[in-house]
């Protein structure tokens, strides 16, 4: 049973909260950050350009005096992912929507998708005036539910975006299956997966066709904005480097453009401060998962608490969020947002995250949208019909989700304890 919510023992009324102390907090950073940043001002050379903007720098993997910071990040990223190729861009949004067009896009085709995901990743579709189409989530892992993949494809249907929410891996076997038999293109969104490791091999990002990163200041490389596309694929890689580069060709005329594209280069001061990031991931990575398992060993056991699974083979996480199930009924009553009220009084930081699916924004269906799709011939689907078909995401929006940020499991031991005192107080009577 809960405490009463009405309980004065509770923070939220006046009682002594659990914590104090401020957690971790993100991004980490010190001198190594500066004297990157400090390096590239002082050489005058800023941008990519400055140096070899038309091809990919692979001469020296260990050096980086005097070569673009932006090339040797994209090496760095793309060896640590065990890729081929890698285009560093000016954010995540955009590195998806170079994908969907180096992988031939059109509008008017179908992209199968989750709806329990940040805007971008049906953002990225519709600025192609191509078509979201969602599966349900699986409710124990908050992914794409692949087994509805099949029954959605039909003939306009040319790519399925798996997102790796929270940086649990999708099932990538069953998603590739699939586009294998259908021909379908898998862009991974991976804006939440650096360093996400299957079977102790093959990277989150390299396991469909493209993936895409975002290094914007929450991920768990930042940079502030950023973002990376990367690929095994040489003819992907050719052309998402083109249309990032405003659709230039290697060794052609400066001012002579073969696709419309994007400027979407990464410049010199962001890719500095991601090399730094980089070397950091894989430590902070494994300080995630081993906080993450002493502590879902412990919220498991509370009721009405079940931390969301994570896939089988999954050898490396980066615990981007760390995610929990609440059955509000099933721990007594107290709703899921009063919950997070009162944990956050208790000084334990977290949230309900996304409040709504992707699909119940309000430009989904709106007259602008409709008219833009409208001057194409293209009917979107209405996209309030969703509700209907998509109940565990309707549940994890509104009644379910609780999310911690990866910032938490940074901490010792006595910050899990403390994050798990604060849980046991307002679930347990
Ligand atoms: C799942 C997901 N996809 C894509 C993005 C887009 O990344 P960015 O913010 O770098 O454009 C984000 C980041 O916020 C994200 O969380």
């Amino acid at each position: 049973m809960p405490v009463s919510f009405d309980s004065p023992t509770l923070a939220i009324n006046g009682g002594t909260p659990v914590r104090t102390r401020p957690f971790p907090s993100w991004p980490v950073h010190n001198d190594s950050e500066t004297d990157a940043v400090a390096v590239v001002a002082k050489s005058g050379k800023w941008w990519r350009c400055a140096y070899s903007a038309d091809e990919l720098d692979t001469k020296n993997t260990d050096q980086i005096e005097g070569r673009s910071r932006v090339d040797v990040f994209e090496e760095r990223f793309a060896k640590a992912h065990g890729a081929k190729y890698a285009v560093a861009v000016t954010n995540g949004t955009v590195a998806l929507e170079i994908a969907l067009r180096a992988a031939g896009i059109r509008p008017g085709d179908e992209v199968i998708t989750t709806p329990y995901t940040f805007i971008a990743t049906s953002l990225c579709i519709m600025n192609q005036l191509a078509v979201p189409v969602y599966t349900d989530i699986n409710p124990h892992s908050y992914n794409m539910d692949a087994s509805q993949i099949e029954g959605l494809i039909t003939k306009r249907t040319k790519a399925i975006i798996p997102v790796h929410f929270s940086g649990n891996l999708c099932d990538m076997q069953t998603i590739n299956a699939i586009a294998r038999q259908h021909d379908l293109v898998v862009i991974e969104d991976a804006a939440h997966a650096h360093g996400v490791e299957l079977n102790g091999s093959q990277y989150a990002g390299t396991l469909g066709d493209m993936g895409c990163f975002s290094f914007q200041e929450s991920k768990n490389v930042a940079t502030g904005e950023g973002g990376m596309l990367l690929t095994n694929d040489k003819r992907y890689y050719d052309m998402a480097f083109s249309l990032h580069h405003l659709g230039r060709h290697a060794g052609e005329l400066w001012y002579k453009h073969f696709h419309q594209g994007w400027n979407a280069r990464m410049n010199e001061f962001t890719a500095a401060i991601g090399i730094v990031q980089l070397e950091r991931l894989f430590e902070q990575n494994a300080r995630r998962m081993e906080n993450s398992a002493y502590l879902c060993s412990a919220l498991a056991e509370l009721p009405g608490l079940e931390p969301c699974r994570n896939h089988p083979d999954l050898t490396k996480h980066s615990h981007h969020l760390q995610m929990l199930r609440y059955d509000a009924d099933a721990a007594g009553g107290m709703s899921r947002d009063d919950l997070i009220d009162a944990l956050n009084a208790e000084g334990i930081p977290c949230l309900a995250g996304y409040t709504f699916p992707n699909y119940a924004n309000p430009f989904m269906n709106s007259e602008e949208t409709q008219s833009r799709y409208a001057a194409a011939s293209i009917t979107l689907p209405d996209y309030a019909a969703y509700t209907e078909r998509c109940p565990h995401t309707e549940r994890a929006c509104y009644s379910e989700a609780i999310w911690l940020e990866h910032r938490l499991l940074l901490g010792d031991k006595s910050d899990m304890d403390d994050i798990i005192a604060g849980f046991t107080k307002l679930l347990t009577k």
